[in-house]
C-alpha cells in the first residue's frame, strides 16, 4: 500500500492499473511515488515520504536527478513507449520542410472564394513547388529508440541514412538499424547531410550543440529538425543561419517565441509524443515500474 500524486493527467489505461488498495493523494508533500508528465519537479520540496518518480516520457530533465540521489529517490522513464509518435512526427516534420504544404494550404483558405480558382491554381503548382526526399541524406543524432525508428522509416523512403551516437558502437548501429551507416564524428553529419535530426537527451554536454561552429560545418540550404529539447539548438546561431540562408527549414517541436515568428521555421507546439498510443504506451510503462519498485524493489527501467 502507498501513496501516489499525478502531477500531469495520465493515460487512464496506466492508471487503471493502480488497484484500490493505493491511495491517490492531492498533495505532492504526502506522495511516496510519484507520476509525472512534463511538469517541472524543480521547484518542488522533495517530502521526506518520496521513493520514487516515473516520468511518463523519454527526457527526465524535468526530474532533479541530483536531488533525487542524495535523497535516494529512485527515477523512472519510459523510454521507447512513445519512440513510434516522434518518429512519425519527424518523418511528417521532414515532408511539410520539403513540400510547401503549409503554404499550399494557406492559399486555398484565402483563395476558396475566387471564381478562378482553377486557373490561378497552375501559378499556385509552381509558387509551392518543393523538393523530394528520397534520394537526400538524412543525419541522425542520437541512435536511441526513436533515431533508430527515424532511421528505419527513412530508410523505407528512400533516403541515405547517416547515424551518430559516441555512446554506441557500429556493431550495436548495425544491429540495430540494418539501414544506418554509422559515422564516428558528428562533423562529419553536419557536413555531408541535406536534413539533420537531433535525439538526445538534454545535458550540460548536449546543450546548444548546434551552434555557430556546428551550423558552420553544415551544407547550405540544410533542414534541421529537434524533437528533443528546445536548448539543445542556440536559437541565436539559429536565427541567423535563417536569416542569411544557410539553414532552409528549422522545424521544431518547441514553440520558443525567440524563433516561433522567424522565416523559414516550422513550430508546432510539442506534439511529438501526443498521440493517444503513445500516452497509453508511456502511462503503462510508468505505473507498472512504479508499482513494481515500490511493491518488490524492482528497479525496471527497460
Ligand atoms: C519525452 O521526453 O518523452 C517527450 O518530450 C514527450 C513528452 O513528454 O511530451
Amino acid at each position: 500500500m502507498f501513496k501516489y500524486k499525478c502531477l500531469n493527467p495520465i493515460a487512464k489505461v496506466g492508471l487503471d492499473l493502480f488497484s484500490d488498495e493505493y491511495e491517490r493523494v492531492e498533495e505532492f508533500a504526502e506522495a511516496d511515488a510519484v507520476l509525472v508528465r512534463s511538469a517541472s519537479v524543480h521547484d518542488l520540496e522533495l517530502p521526506d515520504t518520496l521513493e520514487a518518480i516515473a516520468r511518463a516520457g523519454a527526457g527526465v530533465n524535468n526530474i532533479p536527478l541530483d536531488k533525487c540521489a542524495e535523497k535516494g529517490i529512485v527515477v523512472f522513464n519510459t523510454p521507447g513507449a512513445n519512440a513510434n509518435g516522434v518518429k512519425e512526427l519527424v518523418i511528417a516534420g521532414m515532408l511539410l520542410a520539403a513540400r510547401d504544404v503549409i503554404g499550399g494550404i494557406n492559399w486555398v483558405q484565402k483563395e476558396r472564394e475566387n471564381p478562378d480558382i482553377a486557373k490561378a491554381t497552375e501559378k499556385a503548382k509552381k509558387a509551392f513547388a518543393g523538393n523530394e526526399i528520397e534520394g537526400k541524406t538524412l543525419g541522425i543524432i542520437g541512435l536511441g529508440a526513436i533515431g533508430v525508428k527515424v532511421a528505419n522509416a527513412a530508410t523505407h523512403l528512400g533516403m541515405n541514412v547517416l547515424g551518430y551516437d559516441p555512446y554506441i558502437s557500429v556493431d550495436a548501429a548495425w544491429n540495430l538499424s540494418r539501414s544506418i551507416k554509422h559515422i564516428k564524428k558528428v562533423e562529419d553529419i553536419y557536413s555531408e547531410c541535406d536534413y539533420i535530426t537531433i535525439h538526445v537527451p538534454l545535458t550540460d554536454g548536449t546543450r546548444q550543440m548546434i551552434n555557430q561552429d556546428a551550423i558552420e560545418m553544415m551544407k547550405d540550404d540544410v533542414v534541421v529538425l529537434n524533437f528533443s529539447r528546445d536548448t539543445l539548438v542556440d536559437e541565436d546561431a539559429m536565427l541567423s543561419a535563417l536569416e542569411n540562408g544557410k539553414i532552409k527549414r528549422y522545424v521544431t517541436d518547441f514553440p520558443n517565441p525567440k524563433v516561433a515568428n522567424a522565416k523559414g521555421v516550422l513550430v508546432i507546439p510539442h506534439l511529438g509524443a501526443s498521440t493517444e498510443e503513445s500516452e497509453d504506451n508511456c502511462a503503462v510503462m510508468a505505473v507498472k515500474e512504479l508499482v513494481d519498485y515500490m511493491e518488490n524493489g524492482n528497479v525496471n527501467n527497460s
